[in-house]
């Protein structure tokens, strides 16, 4: 009795886990978008004709050679093209030999196959047009990913525990009931903790089994967690922050609709570390004449008179009532780490839009990107240096070209000059 219904409960567990692994490999499948969000989308559209970097993926499967051209291709394009492929250098020609990633190391057969399969199927709902790299620096979208498989796994494991209770709990009574008719004595109720104890003590492997996965995919999640870090417990500079300010100070109006260089308020953007907050002084050069404005008239302009300590009747400074503007800060970094924006505007020739969003159509500013440290090193790793033409690298760059003569391009992300280096990110 007891041995059948063992057999019995385990079969049933080793069915659901396989068909809980089934689902979460289909899960997998179903990352092609992120995957090729991530990887494919800052150069490709993946359901129009629309050219970026790279041609538009729509139809794509009727261009290329059949078989599993396509799959090497995406795996490593500078092969292929070197190996003199026809179609390969046809569309490199077209493209203005322009490179494709090599993704060989990065991406494996059955995250090629997922992406394929998204780019086969049905366009996603939303925006299917990525305009250039997308403005939060390529951070994946969150939480479309689908139920974490892991969860799947807990889930079955509790049910099945309790379906084993219960029929465990059966067939003690069961049992206590036949004893009785026999006149044996009963055998003392378990409770429900001593059921489990008893049941995992005749189920070693399994448990152990079970031990395993749950512990390496414990450990898988503190690893993200790391990787992720800021993200879980820096809710105060969260992607979205974006609070009231002393003045209604709006970018749509200054830098969007009258057209405002961002430099003439941000002056030391190209210059240092900090784009800087321009001071009330910057402000009067305009609005010394510019006194009432579309939306609030002269309420919050008058904002800007009082810390500047301006009186718009007399047209007088008092330089005793000044008080400055007390900004708040939306994007925040901790102080333990270095950024610099001359390096990355100037040198990276990096647009203020990649990390801040479209900034002129913020009637309020907004942080738009994760500031995390993941988000940082994702970019670094997919970003080549802007070498060409920088007179910043002309001599490495020549250097470069000197020693990798003949040879096909050779790719250059930031994480090659040590954009790695905890050092250069860390004080
Ligand atoms: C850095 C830009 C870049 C990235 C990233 C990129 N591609 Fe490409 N891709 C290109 C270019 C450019 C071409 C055209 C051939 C050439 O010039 O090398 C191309 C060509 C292709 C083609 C052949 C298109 C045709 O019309 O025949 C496919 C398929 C393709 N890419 C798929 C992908 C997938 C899938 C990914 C993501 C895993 C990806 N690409 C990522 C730039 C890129
Ligand atoms: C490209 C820049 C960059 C590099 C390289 C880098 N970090 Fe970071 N790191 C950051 C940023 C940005 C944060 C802040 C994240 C936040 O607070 O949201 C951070 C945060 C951290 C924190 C969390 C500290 C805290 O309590 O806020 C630790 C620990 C850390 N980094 C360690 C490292 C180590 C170790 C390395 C080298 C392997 C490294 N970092 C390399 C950018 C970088
Ligand atoms: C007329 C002056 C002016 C112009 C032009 C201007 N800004 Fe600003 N910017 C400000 C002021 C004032 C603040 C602080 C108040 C706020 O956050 O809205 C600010 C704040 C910001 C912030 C948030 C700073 C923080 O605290 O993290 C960003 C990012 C920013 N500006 C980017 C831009 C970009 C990009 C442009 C050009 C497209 C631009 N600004 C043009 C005046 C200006
Ligand atoms: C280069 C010129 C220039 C500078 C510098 C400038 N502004 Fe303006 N500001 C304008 C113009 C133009 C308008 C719109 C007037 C209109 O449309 O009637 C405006 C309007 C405004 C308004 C009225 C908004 C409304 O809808 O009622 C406020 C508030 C304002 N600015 C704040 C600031 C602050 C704060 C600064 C300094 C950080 C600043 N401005 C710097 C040109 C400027
Ligand atoms: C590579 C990403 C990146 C680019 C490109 C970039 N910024 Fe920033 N910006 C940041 C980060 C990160 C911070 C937060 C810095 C901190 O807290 O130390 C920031 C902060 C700011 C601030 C707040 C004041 C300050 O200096 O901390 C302003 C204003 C600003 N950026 C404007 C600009 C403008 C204007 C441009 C384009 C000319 C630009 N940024 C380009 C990442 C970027
Ligand atoms: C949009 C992409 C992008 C993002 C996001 C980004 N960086 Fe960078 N970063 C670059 C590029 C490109 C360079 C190379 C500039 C150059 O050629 O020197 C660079 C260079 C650097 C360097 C100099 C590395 C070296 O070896 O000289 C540091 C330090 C750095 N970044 C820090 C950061 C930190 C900290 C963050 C996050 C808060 C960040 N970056 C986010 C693109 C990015």
């Amino acid at each position: 009795m007891k041995n059948h219904i063992s057999q019995v409960s385990v079969k049933t567990l080793l069915a659901v886990v396989f068909t809980v692994f089934a689902l979460s490999s289909k899960i997998y499948a179903q990352d092609g978008e992120k995957l090729f969000k991530q990887n494919c989308a800052v150069c490709h559209a993946s359901h129009t004709d629309q050219k970026l970097t790279g041609p538009g993926l729509k139809g794509v499967f009727d261009r290329v050679p059949k078989g599993d051209w396509i799959n090497k291709w995406i795996l490593n394009s500078e092969k292929m093209i070197k190996s003199g492929d026809a179609y390969a250098n046809k569309i490199f020609n077209e493209n203005g030999k322009a490179a494709m990633t090599v993704f060989e190391g990065q991406l494996n057969d059955k995250d090629v196959a997922s992406i394929l399969d998204f780019i086969k199927g049905p366009p996603p709902k939303g925006s299917v047009v990525v305009q250039g790299p997308p403005t939060d620096g390529g951070e994946p979208t969150e939480g479309n990913g689908g139920i974490e498989p892991l969860y799947l796994i807990l889930g079955a494991i509790v049910i099945l525990a309790i379906l084993i209770g219960s029929l465990r709990s059966v067939r003690a009574s069961m049992q206590n009931a036949s004893n009785r008719a026999e006149g044996k004595p009963e055998n003392p109720d378990r409770t429900f903790g001593q059921e489990v104890k008893h049941w995992m003590g005749s189920n070693r492997r399994l448990v152990g089994v079970f031990g395993i996965i749950i512990a390496f995919a414990g450990m898988k999640s503190c690893w993200e967690a790391c990787y992720d870090i800021g993200v879980y417990y820096n809710w105060e500079t969260q992607k979205g922050y974006k609070p009231e300010q002393p003045i209604k100070f709006s970018h749509k109006l200054h830098a969007g609709d009258n057209e405002i260089a961002c430099q003439y308020c941000h002056s030391s953007v190209e210059k240092s570390r900090h784009a800087g907050i321009p001071t009330v002084n910057i402000c009067m050069n305009c609005h010394k004449g510019i006194q009432s404005g579309p939306v609030y008239k002269d309420k919050e302009i008058a904002k800007i008179y009082e810390a500047a300590g301006f009186d718009p009747k007399k047209g007088t400074y008092d330089n005793s009532k000044q008080n400055p503007l007390q900004w708040i800060k939306v994007n925040n970094l901790p102080d333990h780490v270095y950024f610099n924006h001359s390096q990355h505007v100037v040198v990276g020739k990096i647009d203020c839009a990649t990390c801040h969003g479209n900034v002129k159509e913020m009637t309020v500013a907004e942080q738009k990107s994760p500031l995390t440290m993941k988000w940082c090193i994702e970019c670094h790793r997919k970003t080549e240096v802007a070498m060409a033409g920088n007179a910043y690298y002309d001599r490495l760059h020549k250097a470069l070209k000197e020693k990798y003569a003949g040879q096909y391009d050779v790719k250059f992300t930031v994480d090659k000059i040590g954009g790695l280096e905890c050092a250069k990110c860390h004080y």
